[in-house]
């Protein structure tokens, strides 16, 4: 389990809090050949967590489906971008576990890897419906939660985009543990910062949490990859800060780590580009970096522009003895699917992503930041990808 590190740490928490294995454990930690002058940059395989289906989400879901099978429900219903790889995760772990699970897609830029994320939320058979934008994805939720109220048997859980709480956190609290093991078995110092993308904000908090436990010598670099108005430092830190006093209530003793967090957070800003989803040269460069020297496949939407950051950190800090560690968070261990074969089963409201016309309805996206849809063009709107 992922948070194996964290129970043999506190014993109490195998008691305490319910987890489902399901992801492969540890994930690797690999030293990279020398690509920005670090002589020490490594990366944390998480992008193999899972053989269906790896990256970020494997860790998260462990908890949370564990929550959603003891509290009986048998459906899961969230949201994200058309190019969701927390919708896919949930998709294929949920199946694993006998859950239904239901997607509800806003608009994001689309490329060719949202397109092939597309078509494998129909492999791993999500009921998949189109709901514009975040005014779409509320409404939905209403109508989900009134359902459920006004007819008990409805069992149906509602998690949120991203999937990241308090308790999901406690996935990369984990992590950290994990990669404090392997580093003092590799005999190496503490890094000096861990790069990660930074999306809903789960991920980064569960890593700051867990820098502090573990009382590590270490900053967190949370590349953001969102706009400022949907991700700020003070959610990070005020989500770290939740997950330990989770830890707390469950019987863990956790010390003085909720008083280190914000001298550990670096809130990078500079790589998001025009907007989510959006390619940038830097992340394109890096992208072809981590193929070329370590044969290591990043996306643009996150991983590309963590690694931006990250390779940009290691040439200006040249020099430095310790280590720096890249969270690769996206994953690498699905399969794609024939596009011939999967397009014509995908419902008819997603249709327009494949043909590069617009999808020609009204959306308070444009309003809120327009970046997500101005690149569905009608002539082959699809950006390539890197
Ligand atoms: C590949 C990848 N990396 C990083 C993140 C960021 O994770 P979080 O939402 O926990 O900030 C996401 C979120 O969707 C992701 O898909």
């Amino acid at each position: 389990m992922s948070i194996k590190s964290l129970a043999e740490r506190y014993p109490v928490l195998e008691k305490t809090v319910p987890y489902v294995e399901l992801g492969s454990w540890p994930t690797p930690l690999e030293q990279l050949p020398e690509i920005s002058g670090q002589p020490l940059l490594l990366i944390k395989r998480d992008d193999l967590s899972h053989p269906l289906y790896g990256g970020n989400k494997v860790r998260k879901l462990e908890l949370i489906l564990a929550d959603i099978k003891r509290k009986g429900f048998r459906e899961v219903i969230t949201s994200g971008g058309l190019g969701s790889h927390h919708i896919l995760a949930v998709a294929a772990l949920g199946r694993e576990l006998g859950l239904r699970t239901t997607g509800l897609f806003f608009c994001q830029p689309i490329n060719d890897h949202v397109l092939k994320n597309l078509l494998l939320e129909v492999e791993f058979g999500t009921e998949m419906h189109f709901v514009r934008d975040y005014l779409g994805v509320a409404l939905n939720y209403i109508r989900y939660y009134l359902a459920r109220r006004f007819n008990p048997r409805r069992k149906t859980y509602l998690l949120m985009p991203g999937g990241s709480s308090a308790l999901s956190s406690l996935g990369y609290v984990g992590a950290v543990l994990e990669l404090q093991a392997q580093l003092r078995e590799q005999q190496l110092p503490d890094p000096a910062a861990i790069f990660a993308a930074v999306g809903t904000g789960g991920t980064a908090a569960g890593l700051l949490a867990g820098i502090a436990l573990a009382g590590m010598e270490t900053e967190l670099h949370a590349v953001r990859v969102v706009p400022p108005a949907l991700m700020k430092r003070k959610k990070i830190v005020s989500l770290a800060r939740s997950s330990l006093k989770l830890l707390a209530r469950r019987g863990a003793d956790t010390g003085e780590a909720a008083a280190g967090l914000e001298e550990r957070l670096e809130l990078v800003e500079g790589y998001l580009g025009r907007g989510y989803g959006y390619a940038t040269g830097a992340a394109g460069q890096a992208i072809d970096r981590f193929k070329e020297v370590a044969g290591i496949k990043l996306e643009g939407c996150y991983t590309g522009k963590a690694a931006a950051a990250c390779l940009d950190y290691c040439a200006a800090n040249k020099g430095s003895e310790r280590p720096v560690v890249f969270m690769h968070t996206a994953s690498t261990t699905h399969q794609d699917c024939d596009r011939a074969e999967t397009e014509p089963k995908l419902p008819a409201e997603f249709r327009w992503c494949f043909t590069g016309e617009p999808c020609g309805r009204w959306c308070t996206l444009k309003g809120f930041d327009r970046s997500f849809c101005e690149t569905i063009k009608p002539s082959g709107g699809a950006e390539k990808e890197k």
